[in-house]
């Protein structure tokens, strides 16, 4: 039968995005996601939802006082890097507790099968991650964190395109079962930035110890690049810059002429490891330079901090509000006894 629930506010083409605070934030995620999300904040005035996803970080993050640091950690480099509260909807996901009912209502109308399928769960638990039901019904959470706010658009990485695909099913799921167009179809805004490798050559991931976090210190930034692995071309041959992490990492901070200049110079083996790094140490270290002070800024501000996350949260919250009421009429829960309604 369909549903006589009128679901009457279509939603505006909307953004939004999660980050895990499971970690300290480092230059891949910037380039591979914050970068991003700070830019749509201008595409997007005044629909782009942006949230720290502690519930998703219980998964891995045991030690609560570290999960707490790393959530403020999160929210400090955040608002250091630009964005702005009075653009973006900037929120920790356990502020709006809404999400986890909608998690339950929609769990009951996804098959096993669909979380069976997902490759995060079989890669994390390989990794040595508890597999808890937590970590195995993730992506139901990160569903219920998308179609809460009825959102339209998700900026991800590559590796959470299958997440999104398991949200469009689970929405098919809920519209089909109840006859309803109560969830849009959210659509994956893949970024076009290119994976950044880590200092061994691998993705950079906080699960790799190969990271260079976004705000280190000049003489962690010296410490990590003197790491970079390099081949053993001698000084004097050229170097491809293609398989160069060194280059890599460079081309993501200098300016055109200087990505140039260090190009020209491998090729012509007129540039070794010892100048490259260097070169890649001052530009490093540069280019966060401007967002530091406001990170430090806000660190001794930290009520500031908290009432822009509270804020956030109680903008998100009426939207989970109206989207959660919707969903428990048309799926009958707590419905009101009507007149009639009994008989
Ligand atoms: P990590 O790999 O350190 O655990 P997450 O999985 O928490 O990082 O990633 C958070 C966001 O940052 C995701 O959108 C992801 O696509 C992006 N991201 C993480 N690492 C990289 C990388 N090395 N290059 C590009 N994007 C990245
Ligand atoms: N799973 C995402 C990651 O690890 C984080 C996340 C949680 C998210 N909920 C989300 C991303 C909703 C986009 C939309 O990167």
């Amino acid at each position: 039968m369909a549903s006589e629930i009128a679901v009457t506010s279509k939603p505006e083409p909307r953004v939004l995005s999660g980050i895990q605070p499971s970690g300290v934030l480092h230059i891949g995620n910037y380039f591979g996601a914050i970068k991003q999300h700070i830019e749509h904040q201008d595409r997007f005035p005044g629909e782009a939802f942006y949230f720290i996803a502690d519930y998703h970080s219980l998964t891995t993050v045991g030690d609560p006082q570290l999960l707490a640091d790393q959530t403020i950690g999160v929210a400090l480099d955040y608002l250091a890097l630009g964005l702005d509260p009075e653009k973006a909807t900037f929120y920790r996901q356990s502020d709006v507790p809404e999400v986890t009912e909608l998690t339950w209502i929609l769990s009951c109308v996804t098959g096993k099968g669909l979380l069976d399928r997902a490759v995060s769960y079989k890669d994390k638990v390989q990794q040595g991650i508890n597999a808890s039901v937590g970590l195995f019904t993730y992506p139901m959470l990160m569903a219920a964190d998308i179609l809460i706010v009825r959102s339209t658009m998700v900026p991800v990485g590559q590796d959470q395109t299958q997440h999104l695909e398991i949200t469009r099913d689970i929405a098919g799921s809920f519209n089909s079962a109840y006859d309803t167009d109560l969830f849009p179809m959210p659509d994956t805004l893949l970024n076009d930035a290119a994976i950044v490798p880590g200092i061994d050559g691998q993705k950079m991931s906080k699960s790799y110890d190969n990271t260079v976090p976004i705000f280190a210190t000049e003489s962690e930034i010296k410490a990590k690049v003197k790491r970079i692995k390099t081949s053993s071309t001698p000084l004097g041959d050229p170097i491809d810059p293609e398989t160069d992490v060194v280059f890599q990492l460079f081309r993501l901070f200098g300016e055109p002429d200087e990505v140039e200049e260090l190009r020209s110079g491998y090729l012509a083996g007129e540039i070794g490891y010892g100048k490259s790094k260097s070169m890649l140490r001052e530009v490093m270290s540069g280019y966060f330079e401007q967002y530091r002070e406001r990170r430090n800024e806000l660190e001794n501000d930290t009520d500031y901090v908290e009432d822009v996350l509270r804020n956030g949260a109680q903008r998100a919250r009426a939207e989970a509000r109206t989207t959660i009421d919707l969903a428990r009429e048309i799926v009958g829960l707590s419905v009101r006894t009507r007149v009639g309604a009994t008989r």
